[in-house]
């Protein structure tokens, strides 16, 4: 009988390791994601254009050196869950009194001829030419 109870517990324990490593897989992922996250930035449509930038968090990235094929030309950005880019049409991420020259965009796919600008939804089409990006 004991031996029988020590088995089961045995048992017990085991399963019950198994289901903290299957808990805590998704988690370490996710926070391995969050560490350094990536933006997709297309000049076309998803997949027409693109290309991934590491983002750190509030760093600015212009559109020049190896991205300037995107400077005036980005017409879609794939944010990942959990961060807000601002998107500007200067460089330097750099914005005039009122924000009409820069965008907000939270997680997910944003064509940019309809996204939140200062007041309302504006067409931010082909106007980029740095962003930056903050945890939310
Ligand atoms: C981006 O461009 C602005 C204006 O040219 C410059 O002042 C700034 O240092 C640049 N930032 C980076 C991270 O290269």
């Amino acid at each position: 009988m004991a031996l029988n109870y020590s088995y089961k517990l045995k048992s017990l324990i085991a399963v019950l390791g198994l289901a903290q490593l299957a808990l805590a897989g998704p988690t370490l992922s996710v926070r391995h994601t969050d560490a350094s996250p990536n933006v997709n930035v297309c000049t076309g449509a998803v997949g027409v254009g693109c290309i991934l930038v590491p983002v750190s968090s509030d760093s600015c990235i212009n559109f020049t050196g190896g991205l300037s094929f995107l400077n005036k030309e980005v017409s879609v950005a794939v944010i990942p869950d959990g961060l807000a880019c601002t998107f500007f049409s200067q460089f330097g991420c750099l914005s005039a009194p009122g924000g009409f020259d820069e965008v907000v965009l939270t997680g997910g796919t944003w064509s940019f001829f309809d996204v939140p600008g200062a007041n309302s939804d504006v067409n931010f089409n082909d106007l980029s030419s740095s962003f930056i990006c903050t945890p939310v």
